[in-house]
């Protein structure tokens, strides 16, 4: 069976990756197509503490916080029942709502990128996004965005998310092997996703 594709989307909070993860799903699966839509943090051991520590329920130092996400990171691929290589080896594509970059992005706010990217090199060695879709929006727009979903989290700051932008834009340019598409989120969602939707159609060779 032919392995599917993996398309990541990656932004700031509030830039629109859930939105668009959703209707990308949606449009391929009327074209047939089999999904599998997952997301960082995951559900898992690390994803479960993760959590309570994105919401000030739990602290650690920033530099293991990092180390947790690369291990609920790990489990997101590997682990034999949830995976995301078995899903892939299914023939499925696999949307993830981030991925490394988020991490060498916010991670890479508070520890040195290059020990980010390090960090990472297993998960960028066993499975590379063959399409990273980054929604581009300014960090004021994304305050009126995340008010409407009310309670805020701990990197969800405007300060705080200018700098993982800047950051985004640094690891994509030390990267420069990844194939990674900016896409202009600040304008109508219909038009975002039409770009998204032919970005895709490319990556899958369609
Ligand atoms: P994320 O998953 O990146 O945190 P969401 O998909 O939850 O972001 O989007 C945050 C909010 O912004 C939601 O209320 C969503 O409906 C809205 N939104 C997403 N894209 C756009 C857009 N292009 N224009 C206006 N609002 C948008
Ligand atoms: P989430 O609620 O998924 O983000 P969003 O607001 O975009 O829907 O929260 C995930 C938070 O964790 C977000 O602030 C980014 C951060 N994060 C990291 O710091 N490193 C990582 O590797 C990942 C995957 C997320």
């Amino acid at each position: 069976m032919t392995r599917g594709k993996f398309i990541v989307f990656e932004g700031i909070d509030g830039s629109g990756k859930s939105t668009h993860a959703v209707l990308l799903k949606e449009r391929l699966e009327k074209e047939g197509y089999r999904v599998y839509l997952t997301r960082e943090p995951t559900e898992g051991e690390a994803g479960v503490l993760l959590r309570r520590l994105l919401t000030g329920k739990a602290d650690l130092p920033e530099q293991a916080i990092a180390g947790l996400f690369m291990t609920d990171r790990i489990d997101h691929i590997l682990n034999a029942k949830t995976g995301m290589l078995r899903h892939l080896e299914e023939g499925e594509i696999v949307i993830c709502d981030r991925y490394y970059f988020s991490s060498l992005a916010y991670n890479g706010a508070y520890a040195p990128m290059e020990w980010v990217i390090e960090l990472n090199r297993l998960a960028m060695d066993t499975l590379r996004p063959d399409l990273t879709l980054f929604l581009d929006i300014r960090p004021e727009t994304f305050l009126s965005r995340i008010e409407s979903r009310g309670s805020t989290e701990r990197y969800e700051k405007v300060e705080v998310l200018e700098k993982v932008r800047e950051n985004y834009f640094k690891a994509f340019s030390l990267l420069p092997e990844e194939n990674v598409q900016v896409v202009d989120n600040g304008r109508s969602i219909e038009a975002a996703a039409e770009e998204i939707y032919l970005a895709v159609k490319d990556a899958l060779g369609k």
